[in-house]
């Protein structure tokens, strides 16, 4: 963004974790960044399940004033039957977009499994954008999905890598998803 002279401003973002007062903020957010309303159902139908929402992991952006511009959502899934956490939807408004929102918020929610103890994060994604927070190609590790996706878009991370030498090994094979996604 540039200001009245054209000089480059650097918005400041804090990140939260969600209240109840940010749904319809979220929801909006989600219809602006994606082409149909598909994702927003998606992020409802996360939230309506007690078994893929986990309290404390559905992250949102605010900016200077106060205004949720962007969001970011872990929840529950599932890798050969051991606990994991799928990130997403992701979603930044689109005049928000490219100014380290997403970056922001996304690190805020990764941060917060981290503090949890939780270890293994899958996402669905570009592959130019998720390697910046420590996701490598899912594939490298073992880890795939029941469907077919493009290899490099299929990433995954070990929260817990600064200590994977002390912990058990990651879990591999197939991703269950939470029926939110309809895969
Ligand atoms: C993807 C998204 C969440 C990123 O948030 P953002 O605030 O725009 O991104 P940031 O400012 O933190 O990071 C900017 C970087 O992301 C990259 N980027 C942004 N959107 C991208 C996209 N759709 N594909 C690839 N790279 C993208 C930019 O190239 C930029 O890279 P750089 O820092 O090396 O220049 C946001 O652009 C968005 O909501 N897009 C539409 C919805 C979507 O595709 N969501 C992700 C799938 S779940």
């Amino acid at each position: 963004m540039a200001n009245e002279y054209g000089a480059k401003v650097t918005t400041v973002w804090t990140t939260r974790a969600e209240t109840s007062q940010d749904l319809a903020a979220i929801r909006s957010v989600t219809e602006a960044a994606f082409p149909t309303p598909d994702e927003a159902g998606i992020v409802d139908a996360l939230r309506a399940d007690p078994t893929a929402w986990i309290p404390g992991l559905s992250h949102v952006c605010e900016d200077e004033d106060g205004q949720v511009a962007g969001h970011a959502v872990l929840s529950r899934c599932t890798v050969d039957g051991s606990p994991a956490l799928v990130l997403g939807p992701c979603s930044v408004t689109p005049a928000a977009q490219r100014q380290g929102a997403g970056t922001a918020v996304i690190r805020a929610v990764l941060d917060a499994a981290r503090a949890t103890g939780e270890r293994l994060v899958v996402v669905l994604g570009h592959p130019n954008y998720y390697p910046r927070f420590g996701f490598v190609r899912a594939s490298l590790l073992g880890i795939r999905t029941s469907f077919e996706v493009p290899d490099e878009a299929l990433m995954a991370l070990d929260l817990q890598a600064e200590r994977a030498e002390q912990r058990a090994p990651l879990p591999q094979g197939v991703i269950s998803y939470p029926p939110a996604f309809g895969v």
